[in-house]
C-alpha cells in the first residue's frame, strides 16, 4: 500500500502523553486461534496494490491478515513508546520501519516467562537488557523503574497469565540513515504472547555449527543482529537436530543458537562454559544457583565453569541446553556422538523440575506478581 494513515488504528490505540501513568488500553484483540478453528486457508498475502487505501480500508486488511491465521501464536498486548500506549489489537501492534531497530538492526531485547500471573527473573532479565542497551550506545527512553513498571502494565493489561513478556530498546525512528544523529528519541516496546503449554524435557541431537560465532564484544550482548543464531537454528533442524552448537574462537564449547550448555562429567559435576565469550544466561545462572543442593544433596559432586573442549563435552555423562525457552532440554546426541547412555539424564531432568519449581514458587527475587 502507498498510502500509509499517520493515525493509529481505531479502537486500538489510545494516544495519549508518554509515560507510564497514562497507559490506556481497550480491548479490541482477534485471535488466530478463532481463525484456524475456523479452518481459514493460509495468508497468501495480496498481489493487488491499492495506492489509496484509507486508514480504515487499511486497518481492514491488517484484521484480515491476523484473523487469517498466518500467525501462530497469540499476542495478547503491545505496549510503544511511540504512541505512548498499550493496545491489546494485533493489528495495531506495529513499528515503524525507519526504525534504526528495523534497518540497521540498532537495537536490543530480551525476554521474561510469565508463570501463573507472575513474572519470571524480571530483574535479572533487565539488568542484562540495560546493559545490552549501554553496549550498543542506545541512550533510555525513561528511567529503570519507569521501564519495569511499564512492562509489568503492559503483561497486565494483556491479562495474560501464561505465556512470554519481550521488549526492545532501539535508537528509535528518525532515517535511513547509518547513523543514530538523526533518531530523536529513543524507543521502548514490549509484547505479550499467551503460550499456555509448557516446554518438555525431551532428548534432542544437536550439531556443530559451521555458522562462525559471533565476536565476544557482539556475543555478550543480547542486541537484534541474531542473524547468525537463526542460521543456526535453521542448520541444525535440517541435519535432524533440535539446534547447532557454537565452539568459540579457541575450539571449545560456546553456546547454542539461544541457549547455554551444561555438561555432568563422569565425576559427576556439573560443567559449564565460562560467560566471557558468550551471552550470560539468566536461565544457566539461575541452574548454578539451585544446582547447589545437588551438590549438598551428593548427586553432583561440585559446579565449576570453565573451559570445556568438545571431546569433554562428547564424553560426558550429560549434556544439556539451557535456557528461558526451553528451561532445562537433555541433549542426547551431539553430532554422531551419543551422550552418555542416550537417554534423558537424571540430573538434566532433575534440573529441568528445580527451574519449573522456581518458576511456580521461586522466591520474591525471582518472581513479581502482577495484577490484573
Ligand atoms: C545466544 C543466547 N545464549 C543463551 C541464551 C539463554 O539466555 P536466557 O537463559 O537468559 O534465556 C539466549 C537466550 O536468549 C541466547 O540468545
Amino acid at each position: 500500500m502507498a498510502a500509509i494513515s499517520a493515525s493509529p488504528a481505531p479502537g486500538g490505540v489510545s494516544p495519549s502523553p508518554r509515560g507510564p501513568s497514562s497507559l490506556i488500553t481497550r480491548n479490541k484483540a482477534v485471535t488466530w486461534s478463532a481463525a484456524t478453528a475456523a479452518g481459514l486457508a493460509p495468508w497468501k498475502g495480496r498481489a493487488s496494490v491499492s495506492t489509496a487505501a484509507t486508514s480504515s480500508n487499511q486497518t481492514e486488511r491488517l484484521n484480515e491478515f491476523h484473523a487469517s491465521g498466518a500467525r501462530n501464536q497469540n499476542y495478547m498486548a503491545m505496549y510503544s513508546s511511540i504512541f505512548g500506549g498499550i493496545t491489546t489489537d494485533p493489528s495495531a501492534m506495529v513499528i515503524p520501519i525507519d526504525d534504526h531497530i528495523v534497518h540497521r538492526g540498532h537495537g536490543v531485547f530480551d525476554t521474561a516467562a510469565i508463570m501463573d500471573g507472575h513474572l519470571y527473573e524480571l530483574e535479572q532479565h533487565l539488568d542484562r537488557f540495560l546493559k545490552s542497551s549501554s553496549m550498543a550506545k542506545i541512550s533510555l527512553p525513561f528511567d529503570r523503574s519507569t521501564i519495569r513498571s511499564i512492562l509489568i502494565q503492559t503483561v497486565s493489561a494483556s491479562k495474560c497469565t501464561q505465556g512470554s513478556l519481550r521488549y526492545w530498546l532501539s535508537v528509535g525512528p528518525g532515517d535511513f540513515q547509518l547513523s543514530s544523529a538523526g533518531c530523536a528519541n529513543s524507543a521502548l516496546y514490549a509484547i505479550v504472547i499467551e503460550s499456555p503449554s509448557l516446554p518438555v524435557p525431551a532428548g534432542c541431537k544437536v550439531i556443530t555449527s559451521s555458522i562462525p560465532i559471533k565476536s565476544p564484544q557482539f556475543a555478550v550482548m543480547k542486541s537484534v543482529n541474531y542473524l547468525p543464531n537463526a542460521l543456526t537454528k535453521v542448520e541444525g533442524e535440517e541435519n535432524g537436530g533440535f539446534t547447532g552448537i557454537w565452539l568459540d574462537d579457541e575450539g571449545f564449547v560456546a553456546e547454542g543458537s539461544n541457549m547455554n550448555v551444561g555438561f555432568v562429567t563422569r565425576g559427576r559435576e556439573l560443567l559449564m562454559p565460562r560467560f566471557d565469550k558468550i551471552l550470560s544466561g539468566c536461565t544457566a545462572k539461575r541452574v548454578l544457583t539451585l544446582a547447589e543442593q545437588l551438590v549438598a544433596d551428593g548427586r553432583l559432586s561440585g559446579i565449576t565453569s570453565r573451559n570445556v573442549s568438545v571431546q569433554e563435552g562428547k564424553a560426558a555423562d550429560e549434556m544439556m541446553l539451557i535456557g528461558s525457552g526451553i528451561l532445562v532440554k537433555p541433549v542426547v546426541q551431539w553430532d554422531d556422538q551419543i551422550i552418555g547412555s542416550g537417554k534423558e539424564g537424571p540430573i538434566a531432568q532433575t534440573l529441568f523440575n528445580l527451574i519449573l519449581e522456581d518458576m511456580r514458587s521461586g522466591p520474591s527475587s525471582v518472581r513479581i506478581a502482577v495484577s490484573y
